[in-house]
């Protein structure tokens, strides 16, 4: 195996989002851009970091849209489209409210991620605020902090939630977690 990998469902997800809100054409083009010999991504299959961060930018390029504007659509995406049909049990068993989703997060990645080989799933740790505020603390060195919030933003529109997100801390600007916090309505 070349180096760490992702699960394919990640790459799935990209390309998902990819065709879907740029077009076939496009996504040609970003494999192009990206350098990827992959002329589609299967969920069960595994690839290296590097081509995730290739995707990423070259879909950036393509699109004209930041970086930061890509990760947080394929975040959304990724639990509103991606992960229901290619986990349907998994993501039907981890909760019934937005707030119940997020907190079995450490849980469900650890049972997916059980039998990968090279896989770093992520490890929040939570922290309470209030009954309606809660922080979730993200480190890991692949940095992926807006990934996680489109992702939780996902999780808002899947239960119908209006939730409030914002960062209070990035790994970007020094600090040694990202800290996202989440108020429920
Ligand atoms: C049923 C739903 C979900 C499933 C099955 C799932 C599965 C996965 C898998 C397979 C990976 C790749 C792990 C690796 O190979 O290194 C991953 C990464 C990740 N997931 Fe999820 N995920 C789900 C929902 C979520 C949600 C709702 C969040 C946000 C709270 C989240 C946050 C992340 C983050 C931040 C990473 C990247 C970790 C890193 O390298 O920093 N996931 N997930």
């Amino acid at each position: 195996m070349r180096g760490d990998a992702v699960k394919g469902a990640i790459f799935k997800g990209i390309e998902d989002v990819a065709k879907s809100t740029f077009g076939d054409t496009a996504w040609q083009r970003i494999l192009e851009t990206a350098g990827c010999k992959e002329p589609f991504f299967t969920a069960g299959d595994n690839y290296p970091d590097e081509t995730a961060t290739a995707l990423i930018r070259a879909a950036s390029e393509v699109s004209g849209l930041s970086e930061e504007t890509v990760m947080l659509a394929f975040g959304r995406h990724w639990v509103l489209h991606t992960a229901q049909v290619t986990y349907p049990t998994l993501f039907h068993l981890a909760g019934d409210t937005a707030r119940s989703f997020l907190m079995n997060m450490n849980r469900i990645h650890e049972l997916v991620t059980r039998n990968l080989q090279g896989a770093h799933p992520p490890k929040f740790e939570y922290e309470f605020q209030s009954e309606q505020a809660l922080l979730i603390h993200y480190t890991s060195k692949r940095s992926l902090c807006p990934i996680l919030r489109g992702l939780i933003e996902g999780v808002g529109l899947y239960f119908n939630e209006d939730l409030k997100i914002t960062e209070t801390a990035c790994m970007k600007n020094g600090s040694p977690k990202c800290t996202i916090k989440v108020h429920f309505p």
